[in-house]
């Protein structure tokens, strides 16, 4: 027997980060003036769902009220099962320091959903130690069939790169296309169908400190990510029984528990711990209006803050269409040596420091202290540039998951076809300019 209430309503959203949000898909449902009655409307269940400690400093705590068809707590026993390629076992790779970048994964073959289309490239940290992260990559071509997921390690931050997805969640549905990406927070369970034949695109699985907007600083109030532009899902329930299967990672690996009706029957909830979207689009890019570039943290969409006040676990960084008017500067991205360690993707066009090799679907890997920045060819070309002459970047979209540890790629991710064997000789190009008779730069090259 299936129904599907809810389900036919045009996807609404409720805009604003971090907000307490208000949503009921049945008039009445959510009770007022207390959290938790002796008996809840329709003969609901009230269930809390948090995301931080009960004692977390009220502008970082995060829980919600659901009021539920049937508690979360109605499943069979889980059995550990197959983690394809999920893997967490970071500690026991030896990571070098060797520059990596791979070319986008084919589209699967065989029936893929997104969790069977998981394939971690690297991480750090753990789930244990509630730190560091974990970075997929996700192909499929069919959609989650009677499958529901829940990550109990970390809050997923979906990066889609091709096809569009709709995410059925206990909080209500996202739609979710290529530039946009959306956060899922840990131990909410959901389902991705897919709106277009194939998918395929990046996830951050984030162990650490619930994703929030930075500070602002001198920059002032707006700008940047604005909050408003965050949206997040109405209450949307489905009301069906049959025999589904739950899905969980729990401790870097898979589980499966039988389950007799669909987890999705959240008819009411309020809080601040819910699923959002964003398009990457609205971001409000800001950049040097007279010399130099700025450090990429001007780029900031995202963070996870660490125990360590100015240093991120994790952050998500873009790199979005924008017009670059510094005089007498080098425009591209500089060369430089992180303490941190960066992991980039690229959802479409052309990445201002490469020429070539980094294509849509992609990544590269800079590990701690490896010396990186624009290829050969793009120095050449930018060292001659006009700069007199502002310059627009357009139809690009790049991003970054930057960590404060060093990003350990898997075994999987090593012996993927897909990593490119030649990735040094985009530097090896830059040749010495070096004229020591010259005392003024020059700008010939
Ligand atoms: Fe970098």
């Amino acid at each position: 027997m299936v129904s599907r209430q809810g389900a036919q309503r045009a996807l609404e959203y409720q805009s604003g980060f971090g907000n307490h949000f208000a949503s009921e898909a049945l008039a009445g449902a959510l009770p007022q003036g207390r959290n938790s009655p002796q008996r809840c409307a329709y003969g609901l269940y009230a269930e809390q769902f948090s995301g931080t400690a009960f004692t977390a400093p009220r502008h970082a705590n995060r829980r919600s009220w659901l009021y539920r068809i049937r508690p979360a707590a109605v499943h069979g026993r889980f059995r550990r099962v197959a983690a394809g390629g999920i893997d967490n076992g970071f500690a026991a790779q030896q990571p070098s320091p060797n520059r990596l970048r791979w070319s986008a994964p084919p589209l699967p073959r065989a029936a893929t959903d997104f969790v069977q289309g998981l394939s971690t490239l690297g991480g750090n940290g753990s789930p244990d130690a509630n730190s560091g992260c974990a970075i997929y990559w996700y192909v499929a071509n069919r959609s989650m069939r009677g499958r529901y997921f829940y990550d109990a390690d970390g809050e997923l931050l979906i990066v889609p790169q091709l096809g569009r997805l709709l995410l059925l969640t206990e909080l209500g549905r996202i739609e979710l296309a290529p530039l946009e990406i959306a956060v899922i927070p840990r131990g909410l369970r959901f389902a991705v169908e897919l709106l277009d034949p194939a998918a395929r695109g990046y996830v951050c699985e984030n162990f650490g400190a619930p994703l929030r907007l930075p500070d602002l600083g001198p920059i002032g109030a707006n700008g940047l990510a604005n909050p408003r532009d965050f949206l997040t899902p109405v209450a949307a329930f489905e009301d069906r029984t049959g025999r589904f299967e739950l899905l969980a990672k729990f401790a870097g690996a898979l589980w499966s528990a039988p389950l007799k009706h669909s987890p999705l029957d959240v008819v009411a909830w309020h809080g601040n711990n819910a699923p959002y979207k964003y398009d990457l689009r609205r971001f409000n890019t800001i950049g040097s209006v007279s010399y130099d570039h700025p450090d990429p943290s001007i780029f900031l969409v995202l963070q996870s803050p660490s125990d360590t006040a100015g240093v991120d676990e994790l952050d998500f960084v873009i790199f979005p269409p924008r017009w670059l008017v510094m005089q007498d500067t080098f425009r591209p991205p500089w060369f430089h040596r992180n303490v941190a360690s960066e992991f980039m993707g690229l959802i479409e066009g052309v990445y201002d420091a490469k020429a070539e090799g980094f294509e849509p679907g992609g990544g590269s890997l800079h590990n701690c202290m490896s010396g990186h920045g624009p290829d050969a060819a793009t120095f050449e070309k930018a060292s001659s540039a006009d700069t007199e002459q502002p310059a627009q970047l357009s139809g690009t979209m790049a991003f970054m998951f930057e960590t404060r540890a060093i990003i350990r790629p898997t075994r999987r991710a090593l012996q993927s076809p897909q990593l490119q064997q030649d990735y040094d000789a985009a530097w090896q190009g830059l040749r010495s300019h070096f004229t020591p008779t010259a005392r003024r730069a020059r700008r010939r090259i």
